[in-house]
C-alpha cells in the first residue's frame, strides 16, 4: 500500500520550511468572535444545531447563502465568460465505484491516525509533528525578534539566522524531525512514524502522557450501498473531489462542445471527506464546496500554463481587494508521483497562512488511468499536429467555503467612531456582498413606507435588497454594517418634495444628497460584479 503522500499532492505532509508564520496571540479570540457573527447575523450556522449539531458540518444562513452565491458567480464567470475555451459541466456526486480505483483514491487517500488511550483523542500523526516542528519554529521567530530589538539597525537577519547557536540547534531539531518524517511516509513504515513521535516525546494535548496507539492508515473516502446491486460495486463513495467528474467527462465534453486543446473545463459542486481532525471552524469540513478546472493541454506545454494559471488566480484574489499581504505562494517541495509542479495559495486566515487553494500540473496521470480501467480510449486527435495524444492537465482547485472564510475574516472590523461609539462592519468587497441596497423610511407614516418601497421595485431587478422601517436610522446603519450592505438609502419627507434621497456608503461613512433617478447607476457603479471582472 502507498502512503497518502506519495499519491496525493494535495494531502502530502508539507515539508516543514520553518518559515511559519508565528502563531496569532489572539486567533482563537478571533475565530470565536467571527463564529459568533456569523451565527448571530444569519451567516453560518452549526448543522442539526437543536441536536447540538453534528462535527465539521455547518449550515449557510441568509446572508451565507447569498455571499457563496455570489463567491460561486464570481469564480464561475471569471472561468467560463471570460475564457472562451472554458466551458462548465455539472457531474452527479455519485460516479461508478471503478472510478476511485482509477483516481487512487480507493487505495490510497488515506491519513495516518494515532490515538492517545488516556484521552481517547485521535490526531493524524503527521500534524501531531508538524505542529511539533512548529514549536520550534516558533523558538526560531522569538529568538531573531529579540536579535532585531538587540542590535537594531545595524541587524543582518541572514546572518543572525546562519550562525546563532539558539536558532541553529532549533533548526536543525527541525530538519532532523523532518528527514525522519519525509522517509518514514515516503516509506509507509507507520511504525517509524510512531517511534519518530514516542522519541521526539510528542504528549497529546488533552490527557499530557504518550500514551501511544499505533499509528494506522484511515481511508478519507465516505462509503455507502447502492440499492439493488449485490456484490463487490455495490459500494458506492461520495465524491472526495470534484475533478473526476470532469475527467470521466472529458470526451463528452471535447465533442459536443467542439472543444480544441487547450481548453478548460470547470465545476462546481460539493466534496465528501471524513476529514479525522476537522476543526477551525469552515475552514475544514467533512462536507464542503469545491471551484475545480482542469486545463487540458498538448503534453510539453504544461509548465507553462501552469505559470500562467498561477498568475491568473492570483490576479482574481487580488482584484477583491483584500489585503494583498494576506495571500502568498507555497510551492509544494515534494511532489506527489504523478506532479511535475504543485503550489498552493495560501491566505492569512485567523489561524495563521493556510491553503486556499492549489494549482497543481497533473501530467496524465488520472486520464491515462481512467483509460486503464475503463478500456476507453480518452485520447484527442490535434489537427493542426496531425496526432492522437493524452493530454495534460493543469488543475486550479479552489474551496468555497474556504473562499468564504477568508472573504469574511478579512472583512470583520470593529470601529471605533468619533464621540466614543463603536461598530461592526464587514467590509466585504461590495460585489459580493449578501444585501447591496438596504432603503430606510426615516418615519413609518405620511407616505414614507410607500417611496421606499417604490424605490427597491425599481432597484430589485438588478440588486439584492433590503426594506427596513424598524429602530432610529443610527440602529438601521448598524444592522446593514453587520452584514455588509454597501449602500443604505435614507427617504425622508425632502424625498416626498424632489424625489432625492440621503446614500450612506458602508465603509466611509459619507452620505451624498441624489436624485431616486441616478440610484441604479450609482449602485451598480460599486456592486455589479462587472467591476471585478474587467480587473483580470
Ligand atoms: N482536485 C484537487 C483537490 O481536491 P485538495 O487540495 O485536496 O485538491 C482543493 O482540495 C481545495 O479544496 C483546498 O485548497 C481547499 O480549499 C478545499 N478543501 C479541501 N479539503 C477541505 C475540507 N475538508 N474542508 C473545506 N475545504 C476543503
Amino acid at each position: 500500500m502507498k502512503t497518502y503522500s506519495s499519491i496525493f499532492a494535495p494531502r502530502a505532509a508539507k515539508v516543514f520550511q520553518g518559515d511559519r508564520e508565528p502563531i496569532m496571540s489572539n486567533q482563537e479570540d478571533r475565530l470565536k468572535t467571527l463564529i459568533g457573527h456569523a451565527k448571530e447575523y444569519g451567516f453560518v450556522f452549526p448543522s442539526s444545531e437543536i441536536y447540538d449539531g453534528l462535527s465539521a458540518t455547518y449550515d449557510y444562513g441568509p446572508y451565507g447563502a447569498e455571499l457563496k452565491n455570489n463567491i460561486r458567480q464570481y469564480w464561475w464567470a471569471a472561468m467560463t465568460k471570460l475564457n472562451e475555451n472554458i466551458v462548465g459541466i455539472d457531474a452527479a456526486i455519485f460516479m461508478h465505484p471503478t472510478t476511485w480505483k482509477a483516481s487512487g483514491h480507493v487505495d490510497a487517500f488515506n491519513d495516518p491516525l494515532i490515538d492517545n488511550k488516556d484521552s481517547k483523542k485521535r490526531y493524524r500523526a503527521d500534524v501531531l509533528l508538524e505542529e511539533h516542528m512548529a514549536k520550534y519554529a516558533d523558538k526560531i521567530e522569538k529568538e531573531v525578534e529579540k536579535g532585531r530589538k538587540k542590535f537594531g539597525e545595524a541587524f543582518d537577519e541572514a546572518q543572525f539566522r546562519a550562525t546563532n547557536p539558539n536558532v541553529k540547534r532549533s533548526q536543525e531539531r527541525i530538519d532532523a524531525v523532518e528527514g525522519r518524517m519525509k522517509a518514514a511516509l515516503e516509506a509507509n513504515d507507520l511504525e517509524a512514524v510512531r517511534q519518530l513521535i514516542i522519541d521526539e516525546e510528542i504528549k497529546c494535548p488533552v490527557s499530557g502522557t504518550a500514551n501511544w496507539t499505533e499509528v494506522r492508515q484511515f481511508n478519507l473516502m465516505f462509503a455507502t450501498e447502492l440499492g439493488s446491486v449485490s456484490g463487490e460495486s455495490s459500494t458506492i463513495y461520495l465524491r472526495p473531489e470534484t475533478a473526476q467528474g470532469i475527467f470521466v467527462n472529458f470526451l463528452n465534453v471535447q465533442k459536443s462542445a467542439r472543444m480544441k486543446i487547450p481548453f478548460g473545463i470547470a465545476q462546481t459542486g460539493k466534496a465528501f471527506r471524513n476529514e479525522i481532525v476537522a476543526r477551525q471552524f469552515i475552514f475544514r469540513m467533512r462536507e464542503f464546496e469545491q471551484m475545480e478546472m482542469q486545463f487540458f493541454v498538448k503534453p510539453g506545454t504544461e509548465m507553462d500554463w501552469y505559470n500562467r494559471w498561477k498568475d491568473q488566480r492570483m490576479k482574481w484574489h487580488r482584484a477583491l481587494g483584500l489585503p494583498v499581504e494576506s495571500y502568498r505562494f507555497h510551492d509544494h517541495i515534494k511532489l506527489a508521483h504523478y506532479a511535475n509542479a504543485a503550489c498552493d495559495i495560501e491566505f492569512r486566515f485567523p489561524m495563521g497562512f493556510k491553503e486556499l487553494e492549489g494549482i497543481h500540473s497533473r501530467t496524465d496521470f488520472d486520464l491515462a488511468n481512467h483509460e486503464k480501467h475503463s478500456g476507453r480510449k480518452l485520447t484527442y486527435f490535434d489537427p493542426e499536429a496531425n496526432e492522437s495524444y493524452v493530454p495534460y492537465v493543469v488543475e486550479t482547485s479552489i474551496g468555497l467555503d474556504r473562499m468564504f472564510l477568508a472573504i469574511l475574516s478579512a472583512a470583520y472590523d470593529e470601529e471605533k467612531l468619533e464621540g466614543g461609539e463603536e461598530r461592526v462592519v464587514l467590509r466585504i468587497p461590495a460585489p459580493l456582498a449578501p444585501v447591496k441596497v438596504a432603503v430606510m423610511p426615516l418615519v413609518k407614516k405620511d407616505g414614507l413606507p410607500e417611496k421606499a418601497r417604490a424605490i427597491i421595485d425599481g432597484l430589485k431587478l438588478s440588486h439584492n435588497c433590503q426594506y427596513d422601517e424598524k429602530d432610529s436610522i443610527g440602529k438601521r446603519y448598524r444592522r446593514q454594517d453587520a452584514i455588509g450592505t454597501p449602500y443604505c438609502i435614507t427617504v425622508d419627507y425632502d424625498t416626498m418634495k424632489d424625489d432625492t434621497v440621503t446614500i450612506r456608503e458602508r465603509d466611509s461613512m459619507q452620505q451624498e444628497r441624489v436624485a431616486i433617478a441616478d440610484l441604479d447607476r450609482i449602485v451598480s457603479d460599486k456592486v455589479d460584479l462587472r467591476s471585478l471582472l474587467k480587473q483580470l
